[in-house]
């Protein structure tokens, strides 16, 4: 089976991996801190919080933020349910934005709409999460705009996203929002196996995320209520987790951040090459906005239905029986059991429900080969002609 994505992993990243297991430290020890320089000076962000997973870092984030109960976060419903659970996490009730149907993320015009209505309403939101779909930026502009004439922050869920741009500058650097969540999970672009990285240039928010990460506990004699019992003194000053990432995964994400630029270059080879050899089937391929430089975690097609005899769920049964491990991202988070129980139902955001009716994500990884791809475009062929 053609996964639709998988790790890249090299003797390079083996060895340093090993070179931890034979080192003193497992956990908290120098390589969180290298992974953390190492994309806070790539991306151009002042501070970065390396994290077990980019959902603990969405979590982090929205507390940070300030989100409790009786607040509102919204977000897109085209995104894995962790953009929205962390809403939940922190006792706020969760809504959604329609997407824009080029690019598949949320749409700033309807958000500027719904903001007008929840304004008279007294319901806006408090967080934003802005999820750069497939790697391709949401119109962070305009977003961002919009966050301060209506007064709410905004976190940029990149999980796709890290090392493609927005208007020339790195995703990550925070020119347009409060905080950026990175994902290192194995069918990201880089890995840590799993892993996440939660980026801001304002101090109190990393100072903040820094404490919840790791129980809420501190060392620094600034921020205790009284003077140290004695050097072995740390006090609990906040209600936090355990979050932190081991010293494995760091040095392998340092190493894989040698590549990045690299791995991201190639996703674009393969996406052309999709373009190209995709030409005259009823298929849409992405649509790349011109201020973008998407970090193409994602290709997505969708289907053109009107213009095939099957059905969108033949096509991607038909995908998987030839050995192409195609996949669907995502089931609106709306639709879902836990989010319908809260009143949520089809039809409430029909852009989404439209894409979900029709898209199929193809195989795309750095390490897909040329005669890979040819044979998941002959089998759509054979499918759809
Ligand atoms: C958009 C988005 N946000 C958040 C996450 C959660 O990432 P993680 O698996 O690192 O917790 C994912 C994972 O697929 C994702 O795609």
């Amino acid at each position: 089976m053609i996964p639709y994505g998988r790790q890249d992993i090299t003797q390079t990243d083996i060895d340093a991996v090993v070179n931890v297991l034979q080192s003193d430290f497992l956990t908290q020890g120098p390589m969180v801190p290298r992974f953390e320089q190492r994309v806070a000076e790539h991306v151009g962000a002042k501070h970065a919080l390396a994290v077990n997973s980019a959902t603990s870092a969405l979590h982090i984030a929205c507390l940070a933020l300030g989100l409790g109960a009786g607040d509102w976060l919204w977000t897109t419903p085209v995104t894995f349910v962790a953009s929205a659970n962390c809403g939940l996490y922190c006792g706020s009730k969760v809504d959604f934005v329609d997407i824009d149907p080029r690019t598949y993320n949320l749409c700033p015009q309807a958000l500027e709409r719904k903001l007008l209505q929840a304004e008279q309403q007294g319901r806006l939101p408090k967080v934003l999460v802005a999820v750069h779909l497939c790697g391709q930026p949401c119109d962070m502009q305009a977003i961002s705009a919009l966050a301060q004439r209506f007064g709410f922050k905004v976190i940029e869920d990149a999980s796709h996203a890290i090392g493609g741009k927005y208007q020339s500058e790195f995703i990550g650097n925070g020119r347009y929002s409060d905080i950026t969540i990175f994902s290192f999970h194995p069918v990201k672009i880089i890995t840590t196996a799993e892993g996440g990285m939660a980026l801001t240039n304002d101090d109190a928010l990393a100072a903040r995320m820094a404490l919840l990460r790791s129980h809420g506990i501190t060392r620094d004699p600034r921020l205790m209520t009284h003077e140290a019992d004695g050097p072995w003194y740390y006090q609990q000053i906040d209600l936090g987790f355990n979050y932190r990432m081991t010293e494995l995964q760091a040095a392998l994400g340092v190493t894989q951040m040698e590549r990045l630029d690299q791995f991201v270059a190639r996703r674009h080879e393969l996406a052309r090459r999709y373009d190209q050899l995709l030409e005259g089937l009823p298929v849409t391929i992405p649509w790349q906005h011109p201020d973008s430089y998407s970090g193409l975690h994602l290709y997505v097609i969708r289907l053109r239905l009107d213009q095939i005899k099957c059905s969108h769920r033949e096509v991607f049964e038909s995908l998987r029986e030839q050995g192409i491990g195609v996949n669907l991202h995502y089931i609106p988070v709306h639709t879902q059991p836990y989010y319908q129980q809260m009143g949520f139902k089809a039809g409430d955001f029909p852009e989404a429900e439209c894409y979900y009716s029709e898209a199929i994500s193809l195989p795309m990884f750095q390490t897909l080969t040329e005669s890979q791809q040819d044979k998941v475009i002959s089998s759509l062929k054979g499918i759809l002609l």
